[in-house]
Order: structure tokens, then sequence, then C-alpha cells
């Protein structure tokens, strides 16, 4: 394990979000912004944070002679961004999906030309374990590059056994290539596969009985995922396979209230990390999501590919619930992929602060993903942050996405 003490500093503004809380609205003023800082890490994590006085005395007492010099100062320090949502490990392109969706044809037409999610399927099952490796890790490493420190990567593009396996053992060998955390989730519920004979509960009884212990065994995923939707999964044959899911320790997420309202009960219902979409929930589902202790997931990136509503983030924050932010990307309805630029354009639309745009996509998104040793610039907390080269936090914002970070550090080190 690496000991070693290193001093970050001085920092013209830090930004820690310590103290916020899970849930509910964030004022701007509520920018945790500490002026002239510093931190010490320890190996991966952060040992001390504070101002420059405050990390030169800590200093000392390690035995360390630190003295801020002007010279090295780093303009603006923000975390390290969490993407709790994401179909990165896929193969091929949808291009012409979403020139067909432009130019005004159905979700049918689109179908019936070859496209939609099947169209995936088809070009991730022709692809190697090895290629969707290297597919993987080519968008992590652009997210790295963007400030996105941990992202969660579904499957769902294999729909059967053999070749979910395949996308989660490439998910698996990427998360060992590249310095950002890849966080596993099984999405076999995706949509019922066109060559699976049988209907949708035999599909899901399948799934669970022999794909649910190999992800126990080889440690692929220790995360369940549903689509829940009239033309994937209904609530119903869900049931079953997310008791089962639970009683053999998985965590549940959920794709909910996409264009319907349904699936966020079912996620309430089911105790889990998160319900994502929402872009259909109305005053009833936001109210039930606010009410529990599931993080509801704005995918902005879906609204945009798919020029539909937003998410109603403003609504779920004054009822009090815990809004998160994440990019969805895949190659259908989010082709993208910039979280940080899809979550200025959410908040222009949904009037957020920029307190709670950033909490979406640092500590509320790790709530999401059951992650609570990142997101915050504090003691314990993993050295995941970003330097920007701006005179205050607020201008990355008002620049919407448009400046990226300068250096990115993941677990202490630059990348
Ligand atoms: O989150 N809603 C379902 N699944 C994805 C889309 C995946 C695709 O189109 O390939 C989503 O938007
Ligand atoms: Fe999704």
């Amino acid at each position: 394990m690496n000991n070693t003490y290193k001093i970050i500093g001085p920092i013209h503004q830090l930004v820690t979000m310590a103290d916020l809380p899970i849930k509910g609205t964030l004022s701007h003023e509520q920018m945790p912004v500490i002026e002239n800082a510093a931190m010490i890490l320890k190996g991966d994590t952060i040992y001390a944070v504070g101002t420059v006085e405050d990390i030169q005395a800590e200093a000392k007492t390690l035995g360390i002679d630190w003295t801020p010099n002007a010279e090295e100062a780093l303009p603006v320090v923000i975390p390290g961004f969490v993407d709790s949502h994401t179909h990165i490990c896929f193969a091929g392109s949808r291009a012409r999906d979403y020139a067909m969706r432009n130019a005004g044809k159905s979700y049918l037409e689109i179908a019936k030309a070859g496209g939609g999610i099947w169209d995936t399927v088809t070009q991730t099952r022709k692809a190697s374990e090895k290629d969707l490796t290297a597919n993987t890790i080519m968008r992590v490493l652009r997210h790295q590059e963007e400030g996105v420190t941990t992202i969660e990567v579904k499957s769902g593009y294999g729909l059967s056994v053999e070749e979910e396996l395949k996308m989660l053992r490439a998910i698996k060998d990427a998360n060992q290539a590249v310095a950002a955390d890849l966080i596993p989730t099984c999405l076999a519920a995706h949509i019922k596969p066109k060559d699976f004979e049988g209907d949708f509960d035999a599909y899901l009884q399948e799934i669970s009985e022999k794909l649910f212990p190999v992800l126990k065994a080889e440690n692929l995923a220790n995360r369940i995922d549903a689509f829940i939707e009239e033309e994937a999964f209904s609530a119903k044959v869900v049931k079953p396979y997310f008791e089962k899911a639970k009683e053999m320790g998985f965590d549940i997420t959920v794709h909910a209230d996409q264009f319907s309202a349904s699936g966020s009960a079912v996620a309430v219902d089911f105790d889990a990390l998160s319900a994502d979409h929402l872009e259909a929930s109305g005053e009833k589902e936001v109210a039930l999501l606010a009410n529990s202790n599931v993080v509801a997931t704005a995918l902005p990136g879906a609204s945009m590919g798919l020029g539909c509503d937003f998410t109603p983030a403003r609504k779920i924050l004054d009822a009090g619930g815990a809004l998160n932010i994440a990019s969805d990307w895949n190659p259908g309805s989010a082709p993208m992929g910039d979280l940080m630029m899809q979550a200025c354009v959410l908040g222009t639309f949904e009037k957020l602060s920029n307190t709670e745009l950033l909490a979406a996509l640092t500590f509320r998104a790790a709530a999401a993903l059951n992650l609570n040793d990142r997101g915050r610039l504090t003691k314990d907390m993993k050295a995941d942050f970003l330097v920007y080269d701006v005179g205050s936090v607020h201008e990355i914002f008002y620049h919407q996405g448009k400046i990226k970070p300068d250096v990115v550090y993941i677990s202490g080190e630059k990348i």
C-alpha cells in the first residue's frame, strides 16, 4: 500500500462538498468553498483538507516542512465526477436510427428498418470479448479526460447467459486497464431477446437461475437493473426476478418512468439504490421517490438524444428527493456522452443551482452506487479530483460544459 504523503496546493478555490445532505434543495450560497486552500494526500486517499495555514500546521505534525509556492498555485479544484448510468460496452453505431428519428420516423419504423436496441445486440454479439474491452476502454479514456473518475457500466446488449457474461467479463477486463473505477451492472432485463423461445417470465427465470450464480462466482457484478416499460418488462414480470436478486444479495437499480409512469413504484418497493430516467414521472411518482431512500437519477443525455422532456429535477429536489445526474451514454438514445455538458443544459431548463448540479455529479451520484468513500474532498475520501483553469467554480457551469479539466487526479495520481 502506498502511504506516501503528498501536498496539493496552494489552491485558489477548493470545493469540498463537505457536510451537504444527500436529499433536498441546495442554494447557490451553500457551495462549500475554501479559499486559499491545500490538501494532504496519503496514498490514494485524502488525509487533510483546509486553508493553507491549516495544512502547513498539519504538515508540520507529520514532520513535513511545506511552504506554499504561488507559482505552483492551482486555480479551482472540485471532486471527480461520478457517472452512475452508462451503456458504454457495445459495438457498432446507431447513426442511422438517429438520422431517421430526426427525419420524423417512428420507433416502429426504425425497428422495422433493423434499428433500435436489437441492432446493438446483434452487433455486440458479433464482437469478441477483446473488442468489447477495447471499445469500453476507449470510451472510459474520453470520460476520464472530461473529469469522470467513477463510471458505472451496464451489460444488456448480450441478452443471453453467454453473451451477457461476455459483456461483463469485458467490463471487468477494461476495469483492470484504466485509472477510473468501473462499476458493473447486469442489465440482462433490457429487452426480451427476439430469438428467445418463451415468454418474458421464462427469459427472466433463465437469467436468474443460470446467470446470477456466475455473476457471484466470478465477481462480475453486484447490481441488477431492469428496463420497466410497456415494450420491455412489466412490473409484474420483474417482481420474482428482483426478489431472487435481492435474496442473493444483489443491489437493485431500475430504468423507470422513461415513456410512461411505470417503474418508480417498483424501485421504491424493492428499496432500489436508484430509479433512473423519470422523464414521465408525475406528481405521484415524484412524491413517492422523494419520501424514499431511492436516488432519483436524471439522464438529460437521453432527453437530448430523443428530443423528449427532461426529468422533473426541480420538482424532485423541492419535494425533498435526492437528485443525481448521469449520462446514460449509449449508442441509441444518448450517443453524446458529455456528462458535464448535459448537466449544465438540464440546470438551465430545470433551474438548478450550481450547488445542486455539482452535488448531482459527485456525492449524490456516488450514493446511487452505494459508494460512500468518494464524491467529496474531505478526510478519508478517495483522492479523485479535478483542476480547472478558471477564476471561480461558477465559471465551469457558465461555459455549459465546454471547459474541461486541465488535470485529473484518480486515487491520488495525475492521469
Ligand atoms: O437508458 N431505456 C432503455 N435503454 C437505454 C437505451 C439503450 C439503447 O437505445 O441502446 C436508455 O436510454
Ligand atoms: Fe440506460
